[in-house]
């Protein structure tokens, strides 16, 4: 059964969501229902529109089970419904790639044939110069925007997240063969929470805003 609420109030949203480590395991959400949700992350804004994310979806009990030792044992990792891990695609800054899309905004009527050639000229030589380092940090970027649209998404819907960087990302990548062109970004458990999060504080709008270059 579907639970988007499609009238969420986006303040709810933003002020209600928590991280949540307590899930309940007997909450599926069906393929068809996380394929939506992930539509709904990449709406996200990348750069150039080069949508470098890729996620890697577990829903199996027994796939899940083999998370639980790399992530210390955070139990979220097996009783959440799904753990989404996104990836970061080096290949993406390639000429390739950024004529595929632009090709598709073409032929969406988005973007004139003549622009198109232009980017595909202006970027030819760019990408090739530009370190691994710094790609990695526009992946880190992109796939942090993803990350938290997929978990906006998903608290409107009903759903409870929680962003994860405490896994071993060298167990994981060896446990499933993950290629050297895909970066980790971010392993989100997605479920309905067993119990709420914590609140938790921030520090202030003043502490933490510089008005007009004054530092
Ligand atoms: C990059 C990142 C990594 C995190 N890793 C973990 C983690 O491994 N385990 C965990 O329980 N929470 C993790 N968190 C959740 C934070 O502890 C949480 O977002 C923060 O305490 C604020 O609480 P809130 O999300 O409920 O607002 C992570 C959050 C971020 C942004």
């Amino acid at each position: 059964m579907k639970t988007l609420n499609r009238t969420a109030n986006f303040y709810d949203v933003i002020r209600e969501r928590r991280s949540v480590r307590l899930y309940d395991p007997s909450v599926k959400i069906t393929k068809e229902e996380i394929k939506e949700l992930l539509g709904e992350a990449i709406l996200a804004p990348s750069g150039t529109n080069l949508n470098p994310w890729r996620f890697m979806v577990f829903t199996e009990p027994a796939i899940k089970e083999k998370l639980l030792p790399m992530a210390s044992g955070q139990q979220q990792v097996v009783d959440a419904s799904a753990v989404i891990v996104v990836l970061g695609d080096m290949n993406a800054y390639t000429v390739e790639n950024a004529d595929k899309i632009n090709q598709r905004a073409v032929d969406a009527g988005y973007m004139p044939e003549e622009i198109k050639d232009r980017i595909n000229n202006s970027v030819q030589d760019y990408y090739g110069s530009v370190s691994e380092q710094i790609k990695k940090e526009w992946q880190m970027l992109d796939g942090g925007l993803v990350a938290m649209q997929l978990m906006l998404a998903a608290k409107a819907r009903g759903y409870d997240t929680v962003p994860m960087l405490g896994y071993n990302i060298e167990e994981f990548r060896k446990e499933f063969n993950v290629p050297e062109k895909l970066v980790n970004i971010l392993m989100i458990a997605v479920g309905k929470a067993r119990e709420p999060g914590f609140p938790s504080v921030r520090l202030g709008v003043d502490e933490v805003t510089y008005w007009n270059g004054n530092l």
